[in-house]
């Protein structure tokens, strides 16, 4: 007799594609039925919990079933859940873009809506090549990117992908786009300091756009951290290095902050870092506290006023069904409403000091080589030739209680800003147990 935990398993098995998974792996591992969370856990049908150690993939900021996000989007339900934003608008979606404008870099005005990371990615993109053509530039049409950057899987996202794992199997459709180097040093391999790793990154984007920067529309980069590229982290000094070089050869910088906007890494927006505006700022993930799918592209009056016109031709004709949703628009006024209401930025700067100290005992481990921390995530790469360590990894972490995702070698911590000290520090030693067991 099978119970209702198994039950679901078999059900989700047979009718959901579940994403990012070989199916086929579910016959040895089967998803894990959720029946609730709350807090920084999430509780399976069989009443076993897990540490939300990823924040279900970078989107939960403030727990699970938060009461400041559930009332505010409770509010919204009693008006409307959606309307279209085309002809029409809305007080969440107005409140928001003004509130988006004066947190992010100074310019960024004007707030595109769509629902995920990936297609904030195209917006940006989409907007930057007709940006060009608009104001004549019409050889501008290719886009840089950066060796192991990540910007979603849609065809034109992954066009600006290097992660070869997630690119291979649709390489004819993609769009060739230079690959720049990234500043991030990955170790053990890069033996180069961190500082000439910006160096060298700097100097071959200068000699690229010496080059290339009449045909190129923009460079596209994940601010100070390459998160599914495994975590790889480097100075704002790029950043502002970047910035100048490419408004210096009017290519546009589109800052892609799907991941590390909303405070990841300790500040709101990892540009301020850099006290760099970029042309574009692509936001989701957080925006919501995980809620609801919401993506934002913000851009600048320059960018707008190109596309301010009479000719209807001229706008930008880009639209999706759920453009600036109420009720997501709502969940994100709520996430605001915290960050401003319980100084979040300031108490997570304690917070991650505190975290440092917490995930120290890691690096005294024989098989973790390059701890590393920006603001709110903790990485390492686990020295290991054990073949499969990520599957076996994180099985491991649900038998101990975690929810974590290696990334290849790459173990990381990006739990939602409400765990605790004494959660973080049962992560790290359960983390190290974990570690114990990898002979190989
Ligand atoms: C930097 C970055 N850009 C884009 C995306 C794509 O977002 P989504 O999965 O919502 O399409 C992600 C997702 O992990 C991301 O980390």
């Amino acid at each position: 007799m099978t119970d209702a935990y198994a039950q679901w398993q078999a059900r989700s098995r047979a009718a959901v594609w579940h994403p990012c998974t070989q199916m086929k792996h579910h016959e040895r591992t089967p998803p894990v039925p959720i029946a609730r969370a709350e807090g920084a856990w999430l509780y399976d049908h069989r009443g076993r919990r897990y540490l939300d150690a990823i924040s279900s993939w970078w989107v939960n900021l403030f727990g699970h079933a938060n009461p400041r996000i559930n009332a505010a989007v409770a509010g919204q339900l009693d008006g409307f859940a959606h309307v279209m934003l085309a002809g029409f608008t809305h007080a969440p979606v107005i409140e928001l873009s003004e509130r988006l404008a004066a947190l992010a870099p100074a310019g960024l005005s004007h707030a595109f809506y769509a629902s995920d990371g990936a297609s904030a990615t195209e917006i940006a993109l989409k907007m930057s090549f007709h940006y060009w053509q608009q104001r004549g530039a019409r050889d501008k049409s290719r886009y840089a990117r950066l060796a192991g950057g990540y910007h979603g899987e849609t065809v034109g996202a992954l066009g600006v992908t290097d992660v070869s794992l997630f690119r291979a199997a649709y390489a004819p459709l993609l769009r060739d786009a230079p690959v720049l180097p990234s500043p991030a040093r990955r170790e053990p391999a890069d033996t180069r300091s961190a500082e000439r790793a910006i160096d060298d990154a700097l100097e071959a984007l200068a000699a690229y756009l010496e080059r290339d920067g009449a045909t190129t529309a923009a460079l596209i980069v994940e601010p100070l951290v390459q998160g599914a590229g495994g975590m790889a982290m480097y100075d704002a000094r790029y950043l502002a290095g970047a910035r100048a070089l490419t408004r210096r050869h009017d290519v546009h910088l589109i800052a892609d902050e799907i991941m590390t906007g909303f405070g990841r890494t300790g500040t709101m927006f990892a540009c301020e870092q850099a006290g760099a505006t970029p042309d574009f700022l692509c936001l989701s993930k957080g925006i919501t506290g995980g809620y609801l799918p919401l993506s934002c592209v913000l851009a600048t009056d320059a960018v707008f006023d190109a596309f301010y016109d009479d000719d209807v031709a001229r706008g930008f004709l880009h639209s999706h069904s759920y453009t600036g949703n109420a009720l997501a628009c709502r969940a994100a006024l709520a996430v605001l409403d915290i960050f401003h209401d319980d100084d979040v930025i300031a108490v997570n700067r304690d917070k991650a000091s505190r975290w440092r100290n917490i995930a120290s005992p890691l690096a005294a481990h024989p098989r973790v080589r390059n701890l590393r921390q920006c603001g709110m995530i903790v990485a390492f790469d686990a020295q290991t030739d054990r073949p499969g360590f990520a599957p076996w990894f994180a099985a491991r972490a649900l038998e101990s209680e975690l929810l974590l995702r290696p990334i290849g070698n790459t173990v990381y911590f990006m739990p939602p800003y409400v765990v605790t000290d004494a959660e973080f520090a049962l992560l790290v030693e359960r983390t190290l147990a974990i570690l114990d067991e990898c002979s190989a």
